[in-house]
């Protein structure tokens, strides 16, 4: 089924980088989506830039505040929408040290990139379990995986994601419902500009790694191809996958090499 006609997708993180593209491809494939960040202006953008923008809808939604994302989902129920895919994309990433690091700045990298994630999945899995049919995406990161210096709080939280998802995986996938856990490794993004410094304030910097890395439409591309073949896992990126590898076969040479990676 490369087509997604009928098909009515909710794409967090829509406003940007492979939120966006996934946004841009799916609509192509005739998905009806609805787009949420925080961002209004960006969502209209990238709403008017899909194939059909009259069948899209755009929801501002703050992830680190309950109460947004509580009124989100209310709007989404008067309007009578149900959620065939939901695709759990929006994150933020850290340029900090722990010592560097505020606590509310942990809080917050939990409430974007794993608590609100929980939340939206449970608010839309009672539908798909009635209907025997779904698939929750999770876009994680090699992250996810293992960790690296100055990303302690965007590590947990992916791995906490990855745990969070791979057991609701064991639970559902018996009533029909598929979860993929998507963990890039790097993506030419804004991401690196909107990661946070221990003091909340942003980064600002393209870092050289996502400069030259795989476009964030290829990485929609293979989010897409494994949605279609229910997989249950994939790595989009280029050759920093290889820390996977090590994770797997060396992971005390995967400590070793990240001791010494360069923390500016
Ligand atoms: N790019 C990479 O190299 C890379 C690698 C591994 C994993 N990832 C993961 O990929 C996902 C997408 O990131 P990206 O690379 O596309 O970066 P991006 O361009 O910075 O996109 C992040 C998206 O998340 C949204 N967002 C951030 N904070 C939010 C909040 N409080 N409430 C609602 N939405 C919020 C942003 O929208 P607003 O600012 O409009 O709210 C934006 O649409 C993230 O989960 C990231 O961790 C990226």
């Amino acid at each position: 089924m490369n087509d997604f006609t009928g098909k009515t997708i909710w794409i967090t993180g829509a406003s940007s980088g492979i939120g966006a593209a996934l946004a841009h491809a799916l609509a192509a494939r005739g998905a009806r989506l609805i787009l949420s960040a925080r961002s209004a202006d960006k969502l209209e953008t990238v709403r008017q830039g899909c194939r059909r923008p009259d069948e899209h809808l755009c929801l501002v939604m703050d992830l680190v505040d309950p109460a947004s994302i509580e009124t989100a989902w209310n709007r989404l129920q008067e309007l009578s929408r149900k959620v065939d895919i939901l695709i759990n994309n929006a994150g933020m990433t850290q340029r900090a040290l722990v010592l560097e690091t505020r606590m509310e700045v942990y809080r917050l990298l939990l409430e974007v990139n794993f608590l609100s994630a929980v939340d939206l999945t449970k608010k839309v899995l009672p539908g798909m379990l009635e209907r025997g049919a779904g698939q929750i995406v999770a876009v994680s990161s090699l992250m996810g995986k293992f960790s690296s210096p100055q990303r302690s709080g965007y590590a947990a939280a992916k791995h906490a994601l990855q745990g969070f998802m791979d057991s609701l995986r064991t639970e559902v996938h018996a009533a029909g419902i598929r979860v993929l856990i998507v963990s890039p490794g790097f993506v030419n993004t804004d991401v690196s500009r909107n990661a946070l410094r221990g003091d909340g304030t942003l980064h600002n910097k393209m870092d050289p790694a996502q400069a030259v890395a795989i476009s964030a439409e290829s990485c929609a591309e293979q989010v897409i191809a494994a949605m279609i073949k229910g997989r249950d896992e994939i790595f989009p990126g280029g050759k920093e996958r290889i820390g996977l590898l090590l994770h797997r076969l060396s992971p005390a040479l995967l400590r070793w090499v990240m001791r010494k990676v360069r923390v500016d």
